[in-house]
């Protein structure tokens, strides 16, 4: 292994997230493990230089105070017991916590400043090769960031034995399933099954107009067309995922509470009994990009804003048409262009349009014509809980209206949505 590591094991501190980054913004990887991690587990760990044990309000679990086995103490590498009983907390002064983690780091372990994208990604194609030997490799390729950074990371490793099957829904924005199909099938030379299922979520969707149950259904059918492609495939025995580190934050450790329950491909039978390969699963969000940028990706795809899974199909409000789709669709492309165009793509956090089941009158060609709205949303936030409107330049936004409502097909108003988080939430429904 070309990278060394330090561990925190975790008896219920809430800062281990911030501790692992102050590690590896150090040089030094750095990975959290359960308190109940065995010796053997741990000597089984790639390159570990020391042990941090690091105790927080949390520590009490169901009435009981947890540790780690007596045995973890007299690990060979050095054990730090930061903040072990939760009464000795870490210096909340930036300068002074770096100096006392540089000094157990470098010094009392003696770990060597060698985490790197170059150096994780030689490390994780040894690990998957290990893990997967001359097996097969199943995964669900949506074009998000983190599944397309977990194929590529595979495609490196392990080549033609990963299958990713790339589901079009339908409520994909323009271009993105074509960027799929270019970038894996034909740059990368992945194994790429393309399931065009648009017709089929359609129809499911036809007349559909509750937001919750438009979120199930697209949830359902996607797993049910994943599992049909999986049944077709023989002698599959892994399942890869783009899981990360704060998908595994926010479904609770051993010792926090879940924010929420976390599924990239749950749900599906369980006599389609795969173990999981998740190589990203101790990457924060830049650092999967950076992984991403690493191996190749383009940008567009590597900084991709954020997108909910249930797609263009909350954005097109209320009961999903085939004509707002496409007016949705159509109008989010001009409004990414001209923000890219406009130096605002990198800048704002989320931008798009959405759709409401509303026509108003217009003229259009010299006659009264009644034709839909299309609402503009442009978001800065830092964890999507809370959201500030993007003061976007009036010209452009007139500038954009213009194009939306000569270009779009059925779309005569353009509105923009003045409203932060709270009272609105980001997106419509
Ligand atoms: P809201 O609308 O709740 O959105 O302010 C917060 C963030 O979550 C995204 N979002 C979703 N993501 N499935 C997802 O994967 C969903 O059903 C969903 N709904 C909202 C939204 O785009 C924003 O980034």
């Amino acid at each position: 292994m070309k990278q060394d590591m330090i561990v925190i094991l975790d008896l219920g501190s809430e800062e281990n997230a911030r501790l692992a980054r102050e590690i590896r913004a150090l040089g030094v990887y750095s990975e959290i493990h359960p308190h109940d991690i065995t010796l053997e587990e741990l000597k089984a760990l790639p390159g570990v230089k020391g042990v941090i044990l690091n105790g927080g309000p949390n520590r009490v679990v169901d009435g009981v105070e947890i540790d780690v086995s007596r045995d973890i103490y007299n690990y060979e590498a050095p054990v730090l017991l930061a903040d072990h009983k939760g009464d000795k907390p870490w210096p909340a002064d930036d300068a002074e916590r770096k100096t006392a983690l540089s000094n157990f780091v470098f010094g009392v372990c003696g770990a060597e400043a060698n985490w790197n994208m170059d150096n994780f990604i030689a490390d994780q194609v040894e690990l998957i090769r290990q893990q997967v030997g001359d097996k097969k490799v199943l995964l669900a390729l949506s074009g998000g960031v983190d599944s397309s950074v977990v194929a590529a990371l595979l495609i490196k490793a392990i080549g033609k034995q990963l299958t990713c099957v790339h589901v079009n829904h339908g409520l994909l924005r323009k271009g993105e399933p074509e960027q799929v199909v270019k970038v894996f099938r034909d740059e990368m030379d992945a194994n790429l099954v393309y399931v065009d299922a648009v017709d089929r979520f359609l129809d499911k969707l036809s007349g559909v107009a509750d937001p919750e149950q438009k979120r199930k259904l697209i949830g359902a059918e996607f797993i049910r067309v994943f599992e049909e492609e999986a049944r077709k495939l023989c002698g599959i025995q892994f399942l890869g995922q783009g899981t990360i580190y704060p998908d595994i934050i926010e479904s609770g450790t051993k010792t926090v509470k879940a924010v929420k329950s976390h599924h990239n491909v749950g749900g599906l039978p369980e006599d389609l009994d795969f173990a999981l390969v998740e190589p990203l699963k101790m990457l924060f969000k830049d650092e999967v990009r950076a992984c991403g940028k690493a191996l190749g990706l383009p940008d567009a795809m590597v900084y991709r804003q954020p997108f909910p899974g249930p797609g263009l199909g909350v954005r097109c409000l209320g009961a999903i048409t085939r004509d707002r789709l496409e007016a949705v669709r159509e109008s989010d492309a001009i409004l990414r262009e001209e923000f890219a165009r406009n130096g605002l793509e990198g800048k704002v956090w989320q931008y798009f349009t959405a759709i409401p089941d509303i026509k108003s009158v217009g003229v259009r060609d010299n006659r009264r014509a009644d034709e839909w709205c299309v609402i503009i949303r442009a978001v800065n936030t830092v964890d999507a809980m809370t959201a500030t409107v993007e003061n976007v330049p009036f010209e452009l936004l007139q500038h954009i209206t213009g194009r939306i409502t000569a270009e779009v097909k059925g779309v005569n108003r353009v509105l923009f949505d003045l409203t932060p988080k709270p009272t609105g939430t980001i997106e419509w429904e």
